[in-house]
């Protein structure tokens, strides 16, 4: 495993040129955009052996070595990893971080690994543990029936109880003092000075008290998008304050970014094609339970810029819902700022603000489903919140309100990507202004179309410029606690029946083709649809495992190119899995041949899933209307793929 930091190996591959690497070694003539020259890992008369200066790697046609910089001078060396990394570093100019590079960094970096897993095992324990508490206490079932939740619905996202008990879980984990609790946020440790410590901080500190973070309290347990628990909330039966418990940041909790059922609603929300974000726990499992399963909350926080960003991926449109007060407003325009710069065409928002007197688990309660759906067709598109925001409180029949609304539109107008959407708000608050749009685009500085807000690279990869870009989050409305940053891992009872719904398998082979192009070139993840990323992630390993990982992957690494991308996958271990897929193509000449060839290993997958699950619906009746209605839209979805794909 690698223990040099994977930001360094990042900078050290666009720093070298693997042409000069290679270069020295064997004699490369240019081909077209490419090298070529003779392998000198298999014997060969007439070179098959190319390097690709964009892609900065090698393929050998012949015997199908390949790699990047550091793999080359691994493979033909005989150097070890890290020493051939210190080679092209030397080279390079660049400094190794001494202390990175120690045996003592290595150990750690593996201890982290390992500390992490150790994490997500004590929460999963806890939250058995909660389950079990549940059942044995009829006070607890009293107050969630009384709440309207059936035992389907609190199954489905784990509720629990935390008995009363300052330490009731020292009966799940009879080293109470350990420090992996208070790391993973169960357990609450005081200083001497009666300080509250950070779990951050926990590891080594003396710690004079401890006691469970959840007593007497409804436990919902909090996954990340992939189903591993990652925390906890916790709600009073009662009276009592605080209404709701959270876990602290920790390493693997990060409100800012974790949207509460997330897991549970993915496949609803690419079926709708869009995602609700509402306020509180109570509201996702109500709505889920009536039927309304594209739900989400975050948690306690404002909405930032990573919530809106990990929505989009797996949907076009999102629709806020907020309560009707003022709170409830201020909250929706924080969603809107959130959201500007991620919107375009093809990503758009809305906004849901419900009578004051309900949130939306009192709402659906009260009202169904089919009320509340139309509630959401009701929802105020971008356009429309956006110059009511902006002409709050203003007289906009005054010139000073006018320009007041100019002002306050310069900021946000500002933030949205030249796009069909903006060109349309403009109209309409022209409109409103009583001002020509030519003289609105002027007075807000945003120029004409041929100033884009965005560069022209943008376009071209719509998606990815939109879900990659960082925008600074906003944590205002946080009703608690600090930040930090990390992921997890599961698999539990409570999952089975999320998990069993999910898509079925697709076929190997193209799912192995799909995954084996974009490990290739990851440039084109941006072809992957929320569905047929959804179909890959679910298909069998290594291909799943390594679509997460890319999706993470890429995340975190906007421009990445396949030899970075190689280097990452030697550092998590994967490399072996990603081998096992044999990328072929990876100096691929043809771009245009490759990205057909993409886009048709998913289009078949998601042809082949949309005929199975049409089947299904088919033998389960086509009685119900969502039923019908999603039949009908899977029909469209597929003569597009058929159209787009005359080739299958
Ligand atoms: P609300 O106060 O709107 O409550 O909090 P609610 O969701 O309607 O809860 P019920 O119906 O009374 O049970 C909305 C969300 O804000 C966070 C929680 O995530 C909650 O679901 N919150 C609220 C806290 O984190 N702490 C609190 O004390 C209150
Ligand atoms: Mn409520």
């Amino acid at each position: 495993m690698s223990l040099i930091p994977q930001d360094f190996i990042e900078e050290l591959l666009r720093r070298v040129d693997i042409v000069d690497v290679v270069g020295r070694s064997v004699q490369l003539k240019k081909a077209g955009t490419n090298y070529k020259g003779l392998c000198p890992f298999h014997q060969e008369k007439s070179p098959s052996f190319t390097v690709s200066p964009s892609k900065q790697f090698y393929h050998c046609f012949g015997c199908g070595a390949h790699g990047s910089a550091v793999g080359f001078l691994m493979e033909h060396t005989g150097m070890g990893f890290p020493d051939a990394v210190r080679e092209l570093a030397r080279e390079a100019g660049m400094e190794l971080p001494q202390h990175e590079a120690d045996e003592a960094t290595a150990r750690r970096a593996a201890e982290q690994r390992s500390h992490k897993a150790r994490l997500r095992e004590v929460l999963e324990q806890a939250e058995r543990f909660y389950r079990d508490r549940l059942r044995a206490s009829p006070r607890a079932i009293d107050y969630l029936k009384g709440r309207g939740l059936s035992g389907r619905a609190a199954a489905r996202f784990g509720l629990g109880y935390a008995p009363d008990d300052w330490q009731g879980l020292a009966a799940v984990f009879p080293n109470y003092d350990a420090e992996v609790l208070l790391q993973a946020g169960l357990v609450v440790g005081r200083d001497a000075q009666g300080q509250t410590l950070d779990p951050a901080q926990a590891a080594g500190a003396t710690v004079s008290r401890r006691y469970d973070r959840l007593r007497d309290r409804i436990t919902f347990p909090i996954r990340n998008a992939q189903g591993e628990i990652i925390g906890f909330g916790g709600r009073v039966l009662d009276r009592g304050e605080p209404k709701y418990l959270n876990s602290p940041e920790t390493e693997l909790f990060h409100k800012g970014e974790e949207l509460y059922g997330l897991f549970e609603a993915r496949q609803a929300i690419q079926r709708h094609g869009q995602a609700l974000v509402v306020e509180g726990y109570l509201d996702v499992i109500a709505l889920a339970q009536h039927g309304v399963e594209h739900v989400v909350a975050t948690l306690g926080t404002a909405c930032t810029a990573d919530h809106v960003r990990k929505l989009f991926r797996h949907c076009p449109q999102i629709v806020f819902c907020f309560d009707g007060d003022t709170a409830g407003q201020r909250a929706a325009t924080r969603a809107m700022e959130a959201s500007l710069p991620l919107l375009g065409d093809e990503r758009s928002v809305k906004f849901l603000f419900l009578p004051v007197e309900h949130d939306p688990d009192s709402y659906v309660r009260q009202h169904g489903a089919d009320a509340f759906e139309r509630e959401i067709g009701r929802a105020r598109p971008l356009s429309v919140f956006l110059l009511d925001t902006l002409a709050d409180g203003l007289a906009l029949d005054t010139a000073e309100g006018r320009a007041q609304a100019i002002a306050r539109a310069r900021n946000l107008l500002g933030q949205l990507a030249e796009s069909a959407l903006k060109g349309q708000i403009l109209r309409e608050m022209a409109q409103r202004l009583q001002t020509p749009a030519d003289e609105l685009r002027e007075a807000l500085a945003l120029g004409g179309e041929r100033r884009a807000a965005r560069p022209a690279a943008a376009a071209a990869e719509p998606q990815r410029a939109a879900t990659r870009e960082r925008v600074p989050g906003d944590g205002s409305r946080e009703r608690f606690a600090p930040r930090r940053a990390g992921a997890g891992r599961a698999g539990d009872a409570a999952l089975g029946a999320a998990r069993s719904q999910r898509l079925s398998r697709p076929r190997a082979d193209h799912a192995r083709t799909a995954l084996r192009i974009l490990l290739a070139h990851p440039e084109l993840w941006h072809e992957v649809s929320p569905a047929q990323h959804e179909l890959l992630t679910a298909a069998q390993q290594p291909v799943g495992e390594l679509a997460r990982w890319l999706e993470s992957y890429l995340d975190e690494h906007e421009h990445a190119n396949a030899s970075a991308l190689w280097e990452a996958l030697r550092s998590a271990g994967l490399l072996p899995a990603a081998e096992e897929l044999q990328p072929a193509e990876l100096v691929e000449l043809d771009a245009e041949q490759v990205q057909q060839d993409l886009r048709g290993a998913l289009g078949s997958i998601e042809m082949a899933w949309i005929k199975q699950r049409q089947q299904q619906l088919a033998e389960t009746g086509l009685g119900e209307q969502t039923a019908r209605l999603e039949y009908q839209s899977l029909s469209l979805r597929l003569r597009e793929l058929m159209r787009k794909l005359p080739r299958l």
